[in-house]
């Protein structure tokens, strides 16, 4: 090996390192990887009250009785058809929509409709459990809780009196 190549290879070495020093700068100045504070992961787990039985307890739904005293048929009227008619029908003998009827629901079994395709989880209380007001104030404050499965996608209604007087109205239908 002459002189003259030994430069060209330690020229084209010298390159390299240098091309590799400029890359590591440029990239380090592009990505800026900057020191986080703390933990930006921060995971809330809600402590769920565990009964005995390992069940998750549902948040205590206030009892109806004191509301269902003051209720007004006519404002539940109003927001049944609002909240409820997109998907249920109300009149005797009126077929299903997404919902089943509900024409005299208060006081009938679960899955009270003979022809409508229940969800498993109604179709196993069939018969089994009846809807008094309390079990429609646990159901229409958060249907999933009562009804873990149900195909009523609905979130429920949060305010207690607006709930009296949905089902002081459903009470009326019979
Ligand atoms: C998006 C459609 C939808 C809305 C809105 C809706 N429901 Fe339902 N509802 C359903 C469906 C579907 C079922 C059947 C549930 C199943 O099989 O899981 C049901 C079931 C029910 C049942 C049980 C009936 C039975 O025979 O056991 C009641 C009571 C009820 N709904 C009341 C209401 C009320 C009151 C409202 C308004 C506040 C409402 N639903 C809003 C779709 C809806």
């Amino acid at each position: 090996m002459n002189s003259f190549e030994f430069n060209k290879i330690f020229a084209a070495l010298l390159v390299a390192l240098l091309v590799a020093m400029i890359a590591n700068l440029v990239g380090e100045e592009a990505v800026h990887p900057a020191k986080i504070a703390k933990n930006v992961f921060i995971i809330d787990v809600a402590e769920a009250p565990v009964e005995s039985g390992g069940e998750v307890k549902e948040e205590k739904v206030p009892p109806i009785g004191p509301f269902l005293a003051k209720a007004s048929v006519a404002n539940g009227e109003k927001l049944v058809n609002k909240l409820c008619g997109q998907c249920h029908t109300f009149k005797a003998g009126e077929p299903a929509k997404v919902g089943p009827n509900l024409f005299g629901i208060v006081g009938n079994t679960f899955a009270h409709m003979a022809s409508f395709a229940y969800s498993r989880v109604f179709q196993e209380k069939h018969g089994k459990d009846t809807w008094d007001e309390e079990k429609l104030n646990i159901y229409l404050h958060k249907p999933r809780a009562l009804m873990p499965g149900t195909k009523m996608a609905f979130a429920g209604i949060k305010k207690i009196q607006d709930r009296a007087d949905v089902i002081a109205y459903l009470k009326s239908l019979k």
